[in-house]
């Protein structure tokens, strides 16, 4: 028994295995040291990379009280254990404050600090951590949580080890969400520069997932979202920055992206995580104009720009860095491995606490001590709480109504529209509530999106931003916000937070 184990483990054949046996397989990395380009750096909050890890993948910190704790696989090899952050977190909030790097080099992934394009929200410049429960999936049945990048959020190692320098080769691949993405710079995951600043093309090589930038950046064919190579000051589909037709948009939820380089060579790969093979998008010559050779400095971003640039979107499941240029096949095999790993999209994760019904008419009272009697409602465009009884007038009742509405977003959460505006919705706009007439943007059906969640203080609901899952309804000065528990902002405040996020839903009062 044991020796059959240790053979499906050290076997590169064993692939075929990871399908129908429950045991101990290679993992990805094990996979890339067969084919003599070993990982360098391994990071993923979803599952183990090796077949024999066990150690810590990810750290959480909660709002409650400031703890931390380590997330571990539930076995060799296996998924997170997802219980046992949901124990951790439970009736607060939890931040990924570390995720490790699991090849044994030490490169763990840490808050962003400031850089050169921008510095982050918080007061020492650094960016915002991601929410530990904004991107929940399955693996092989089993309940994890990827890494949900909003904008300003970021997680960097200017320190790295082992990583590839100069004009050295190595290979990338990440698995991203590929619905969740925007046109900002840059969500980017792998090689960038180590003081956090643009110091010239060629000192980054970083896997791209997005629709660029648009000032004259790569695009590939369609409207994107594409899988492109931030290279700094420069984000390429190919060999020419400007258009690739070759590098298709990709449109499965969970995508695998690959980027590798070696000397004058590098190449663009990518495939849905869940099913199929990888296709090659570019394979050839390094652009020109001080790409070849290159200058990788070997420091590792996620979610961020080589410079700190923080204004993209993405969510993160997994992905890895190698010493040396990976051949096709051998990532044709981690392809197999991922889709092995069987990545779902469970769209019950994202919601939890008492059931809202799509097409009802819904009120939302407030739990904090100081205004059991306020319901969430708006005057004109702004979102507030009022006094609302049955005795009130018709138009107090209608403006403090709701329509419950499939997310605009996200179907998998909610929108709510106005009773007496009808086209119009709550949405969030530089962290207000507002009610705005749907335009029809991504961005407002975006920030038009809310995950109700069990309330944090055990009433109710709490609705948690699909596109800032740190954020929730808050009502502040009777006001409506999305607030972070104890962010940036005043309305942040991290006293009262779990009441002041917390409403309990009714039925309409018009
Ligand atoms: C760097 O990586 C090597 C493995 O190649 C490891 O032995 C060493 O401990 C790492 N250094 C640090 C500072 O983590």
């Amino acid at each position: 028994m044991f020796s059959g184990l240790n053979h499906r483990r050290s076997s590169v054949l064993a692939f075929g295995l990871v399908a129908t046996s429950s045991l101990a397989t290679a993992g990805p990395c094990d996979i890339y040291s067969s084919g003599g380009t070993p990982c360098v750096a391994a990071h993923s909050t979803t599952r183990a990379l090796y077949g024999a890890y066990s150690g810590p993948l990810y750290q959480v910190s909660r709002g409650s009280d400031g703890a931390t704790t380590n997330i571990t696989p539930l076995s060799a090899g296996g998924v997170a254990n997802a219980a046992a952050q949901d124990s951790f977190c439970a009736g607060t909030t939890c931040l990924i404050t570390i995720i490790y790097d699991q090849s044994g080099h030490g490169n763990h992934l840490t808050q962003a600090p400031p850089g050169g394009a921008a510095s982050g929200p918080q007061p020492n410049g650094f960016d915002n951590l991601a929410s530990a429960v904004g991107a929940p999936v399955r693996l092989n049945g089993q309940k994890a949580y990827g890494v949900f990048i909003a904008p300003f959020t970021g997680y960097r190692n200017n320190a790295a080890n082992g990583t590839a320098t100069g004009d050295a080769s190595e290979g990338l691949y990440a698995v991203f969400d590929g619905t969740h993405y925007n046109t900002a710079c840059c969500f980017d995951y792998g090689n960038a520069e180590t003081n956090s600043r643009d110091t010239g093309n060629g000192h980054m090589e970083a896997i791209y997932f997005g629709t660029g930038d648009g000032s004259g950046r790569g695009t590939g064919s369609g409207s994107g979202p594409w899988i492109m190579a931030d290279l700094e000051n420069g984000l390429f589909s190919g060999l020419s920055p400007i258009n690739n037709p070759a590098d298709p948009t990709i449109s499965s939820r969970f995508v695998t992206a690959v980027v590798k380089g070696e000397p004058n060579q590098w190449a663009i790969r990518g495939g849905d995580a869940t099913s199929g093979t990888l296709s090659t998008f570019y394979n050839g010559a390094r652009p020109s104009g001080g790409y070849n050779p290159m200058s990788k400095e070997g420091a590792i971003i996620l979610g961020i720009g080589g410079d700190n640039s923080d204004g993209a979107q993405g969510t993160f499941y997994e992905g890895v860095m190698t010493s040396g240029y990976p051949s096709d096949s051998t990532e044709n095999s981690v392809q197999a491995d991922i889709v092995a790993a069987k990545y779902v999209y469970d769209t019950s994760l994202m919601t939890s606490g008492p059931a809202l019904n799509v097409g009802s008419s819904i009120s939302l009272r407030a739990t904090t001590a100081c205004c059991t009697t306020r319901y969430i409602a708006h005057t004109g465009a702004t979102v507030n709480t009022q006094v609302v009884s049955t005795s009130s007038s018709t138009a107090l009742k209608q403006q403090a109504s709701w329509t419950v509405r499939t997310g605009l977003g996200n179907s998998a959460c909610f929108s709510f529209e106005s009773n007496d505006t009808p086209g119009s919705f709550i949405r969030h706009s530089n962290y207000q509530l507002m009610v705005n007439a749907n335009d029809g943007s991504k961005i407002f059906h975006e920030d038009a999106t809310f995950c109700p969640q069990a309330g944090l203080n055990g009433q109710g609901n709490s609705f948690r931003s699909w596109s800032y899952p740190t954020r929730y309804w808050r009502h502040y000065n009777a006001l409506g916000y999305i607030a972070s528990n104890g962010g940036e902002h005043e309305f942040d405040s991290a006293t009262l937070f779990n009441d002041d996020v917390s409403f309990v839903v009714s039925a309409g009062f018009a």
